[in-house]
């Protein structure tokens, strides 16, 4: 084999990916486009292989360029609105005819046993069933939308079974209402609220081109959702034939980001090996929409003073937090730990050295719209590795109204004659706070 050294080294370095994916839930949207694509076949290999490695599944077929092809023999002229597509009972009879023998193609060759391939061997069971409750769209500025339907609800606790079972759960963008009428649906949707409903780790969209692409033609990794909204604008706008499918799936990453889905991402399904290379390697292949790229924990600069007043003062006013002037801000900036959100400072810890063996945490505070979500702990973690990182031995807090906070996290009670000599010497009586240590192993 050549390079075998590379491939060794690839291949332990894959490890960590491979425990962070396992048993974690991956919605895939494989549009009707990509069914058709020559590179199908290496995607269905790449689906298998992480079913293989314990990734749960669920697979959502599209039928777009098909039911256009199969409409346009039969005659059948299709009336868009918004660019939906408004299905009458005729059209609805062929759609029903295309998905089903669609479902039924995919199904084969997640059946083929894979022979000839790096995956022989592996036994797949590939679970179809109603789970997609649907509603009709219905009247849109005046405009009916007849058996074009949206979803309105998924079998989430069914199509767990089967993730639990090991199957890959395959749907299609038709649903069902409860009075037995079929809706045709589109896939993103189905995507997008089956993520949202099983809670998925990942959103996972095969798109005609690489990824997104920003002004001068270049691959943009990763988007927050404010530049996803602006790229779908811009896309928008254009209304270019070609960018539809990116548009559409743009709308579905957004969806699912604000519905809690951590992560969308846009590969290619023209591209051999962009889901192994997405979900492999640190820089992947396409573009990833998250919210969690856009906030750091890290070391403050002078620069985050004013984000830091406006997120301290109303807790100082409270009597929470000791008041601190901007020039006392100013100079102690270099012992401050933040938290940026989108451009926003959400939270800050310090930590200022006591002695060589002591530092006191000082200042924590999360803006009360992140607070009860772990953040208060992470920059804990960050001041108390950074502590150790020092040298230092122990770390100490006063504290007024958060005492039970930090016992929980590791510190006991000590007297106020057990702090450091500077320490006790700035003691403020008055303000009575409880003294904390902790001692960092
Ligand atoms: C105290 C504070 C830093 C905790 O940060 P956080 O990110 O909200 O906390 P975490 O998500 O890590 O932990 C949340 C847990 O702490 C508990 N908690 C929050 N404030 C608490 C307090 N004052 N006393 C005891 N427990 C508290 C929550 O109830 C929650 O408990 P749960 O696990 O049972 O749900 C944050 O609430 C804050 O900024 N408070 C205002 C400023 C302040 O008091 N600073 C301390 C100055 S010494």
């Amino acid at each position: 084999m050549q390079n075998l050294p590379e491939y060794i080294d690839w291949f332990r370095y894959s490890s960590s990916y491979i425990n962070a994916h396992r048993k974690k839930v991956f919605v895939v949207l494989l549009p009707g486009e990509a069914l058709e694509h020559p590179n199908f076949s290496n995607i269905v290999h790449d689906i298998n292989l992480l079913n293989s490695l314990g990734v749960k599944l669920v697979l959502v077929h599209g039928s777009r360029p098909q039911i256009n092809g199969a409409l346009d023999a039969a005659k059948i002229e299709s009336t868009y609105h918004k660019g939906l597509r408004i299905t009458d009972a005729d059209s609805l009879q062929i759609i029903k005819q295309i998905v089903g023998s669609l479902s039924i193609d995919v199904e084969a060759v997640f059946s083929m046993g894979l022979s000839n391939s790096p995956m022989h061997g592996a036994d797949i069971t590939v679970a179809r069933g109603n789970y997609i409750t649907a509603r009709p769209l219905g009247v849109l500025d005046g405009v009916d939308h007849a058996l074009t339907g949206v979803v309105r609800k998924v079998n989430a606790a069914a199509i767990e079974q089967h993730l639990l079972a090991h199957n890959i759960v395959l749907l299609s963008n038709l649903g069902y209402s409860p009075t037995g009428e079929v809706f045709n649906l589109s896939a993103e949707d189905v995507a997008t609220e089956v993520a949202i409903a099983l809670h998925a780790e990942k959103l996972i969209m095969f798109i005609p081109q690489t990824g997104i692409l920003d002004g001068d033609g270049e691959m943009v990794s990763t988007l927050s959702p404010t530049s996803a909204q602006d790229v779908l604008n811009a896309v928008t706008s254009k209304q270019e034939n070609t960018a539809n499918g990116v548009a559409q799936a743009l709308t579905a990453a957004l969806k699912a980001c604000s519905k809690n889905v951590p992560r969308s991402h846009l590969i290619s399904f023209e591209h051999n090996g962009a889901l192994i290379e997405e979900l492999f390697t640190r820089d992947g292949s396409g573009t990833l929409v998250s919210k969690e790229n856009f906030e750091v924990l890290r070391r403050a600069t002078i620069e985050d003073v004013g984000g830091l007043l406006e997120l301290i003062t109303p807790l100082e006013d409270a009597g929470v937090l000791v008041h601190r002037s901007r020039e006392l801000l100013e100079a102690e900036i270099g012992f401050f730990f933040v938290i940026e959100r989108e451009g926003m400072i959400i939270a800050c810890a310090a930590l200022y050295p006591m002695d060589e063996h002591c530092g006191e945490i000082a200042c924590i505070a999360i803006h009360k719209d992140y607070q009860d979500t772990g953040r208060g702990q992470d920059l804990l973690t960050a001041l108390e590795a950074h502590a150790k990182r020092s040298g230092m031995s122990r770390v100490i807090v006063l504290t007024t109204q958060t005492t039970h906070w930090f016992l929980e996290k590791g510190f006991t009670p000590i007297a106020i004659s057990e702090l450091p000599e500077k320490k006790q010497k700035m003691y403020n009586y008055q303000r009575n706070s409880k003294a904390l240590s902790k001692a960092l192993n």
